[in-house]
């Protein structure tokens, strides 16, 4: 019945990380998935959080609405759009609680399909490598923008912005507000006022993926923008995640937030996003969301929380410094800056897939085949060396 399948070659990030579980090597080394790692190497969850759950204690039993818990939906755009932002007090958000990031690009992409149909959707060259199934799945042809540039680490901007100017209305962008996945390497804020003229001027529809909030510069820089393409009346979609930020993986938590011209769009839009839910999975689960509520709604747990999301930032920092300064002294006729000037918890190396897999098999250190690396696996007990093993492969 099933022999005409088609094998599944599996998931360049989740697939890797089984190989690396599988790998009996005591010295191995796992930087190819996103999650922070702290300096012992452990999955730490801040503090806060962890009062949160607690206070939360087994939760709630009963479904959630379909749209999940109206306290974290209530705290969700406060913290994209910041207080009182008038996307808020003119009710033009519809926000709904998601499986996690992906839960929401999937809505979303399935709401746009459904009922936006024609517009094609573009992602950065390169992305996050579910973007573009994400939206495949939901029916899109899908296509990239031109965004990262190996000569000069930084984005082919001209590049993109003319590209942007050559499409038609409703093309829909999926954009990385900060923390680009997986380069590291983000847009300054002249670059997006300018890129988002362009949105407004040829009706563009921006979807912003912000998934390591908090991680780049700091919780309301890092969500620039998100704010600027509010406050120019761009339609928007956002999806958020709780996964990075409040160590809340399993509990697949977070949001999908879209902005509607007025009140009245986004009941009708609310209204779809809830079908689009039942359909699904019906109801969102429960735990993670009211950890998440709990954290966000107490003045005081939400400023340790932040400052704990601070302290994992500078700990990912010093640990690109530490990679930086060990491959300049061993290779100084190489630039490694871009080490320290990438953003978040990725770094792209530049590694060819022939020094990534060499690192892998020669010496039990994973990262994806793109060369992108996740600096939040390192601690001072990897850092020296991982830095060892990316020099003998660079002096390749
Ligand atoms: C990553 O990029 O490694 C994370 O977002 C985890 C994932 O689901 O791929």
């Amino acid at each position: 019945m099933f022999e005409h399948l088609t094998p599944y070659a599996g998931d360049p990030i989740l697939s890797l990380v089984e190989t690396f579980n599988a790998d009996p090597r005591p010295h191995k080394v796992n930087l190819c998935i996103g999650i922070y790692f702290d300096n012992d190497g452990k999955m730490a969850q801040p503090h806060s959080v962890h009062i949160a759950e607690e206070r939360v204690g087994m939760g709630i039993k009963n479904y959630l609405p379909m749209e999940g818990h109206a306290g974290l939906r209530a705290e969700i755009p406060k913290l994209l759009f910041g207080t009182n932002h008038p996307v808020i007090t003119e009710n033009r958000v519809s926000v709904v609680q998601t499986l996690g990031g992906s839960g929401a690009l999937r809505l979303g992409a399935d709401f746009l399909h459904t009922w936006l149909s024609g517009g094609k959707a573009y992602v950065s060259d390169p992305t996050w490598d579910n973007h573009r199934g994400i939206f495949t799945a939901a029916g899109f042809e899908v296509g990239d923008y031109p965004y990262y540039n190996p000569e000069t680490i930084g984005v082919k901007f001209q590049e993109l912005c003319e590209f942007a100017k050559s499409q038609p209305e409703n093309t829909i962008f999926l954009l990385h507000p900060c923390c680009h996945n997986p380069t590291g390497v983000d847009l300054s804020r002249e670059q997006w006022d300018e890129l988002l003229d362009i949105f407004v001027s040829h009706k563009l529809i921006p979807f912003m993926d912000i998934a390591y909030q908090g991680f780049g510069d700091d919780f309301d820089q890092d969500a620039y923008a998100v704010r600027r393409a509010a406050d120019l009346g761009l339609p928007l979609l956002i999806s958020s995640s709780f996964s990075k930020n409040m160590s809340l993986y399993g509990q697949r938590t977070g949001g999908l937030t879209v902005v509607s011209p007025s009140a009245e769009e986004a009941t009708l839009v609310l209204g779809q996003l809830q079908l689009g839910i039942r359909r699904i999975y019906s109801t969102p689960p429960a735990q993670g969301g009211l950890t998440a509520y709990h954290v966000l709604s107490n003045e005081t747990l939400t400023a340790q929380w932040k400052q704990e999301v601070y302290k994992m930032r500078d700990r990912i920092r010093a640990m690109r410094q530490r990679i930086y300064e060990v491959l300049q002294q061993k290779q100084p006729e190489k630039d490694f800056s871009y080490f320290v000037k990438q953003r978040g918890m990725f770094s792209y190396t530049g590694l060819s897939v022939v020094q990534v897999h060499r690192l892998r098999d020669e010496f039990g250190v994973y990262l994806l085949d793109s060369g992108r690396i996740c600096i939040a696996g390192l601690n001072e007990s990897n850092v020296n060396y991982v830095a060892d093993c990316l020099a003998t492969v660079f002096a390749e």
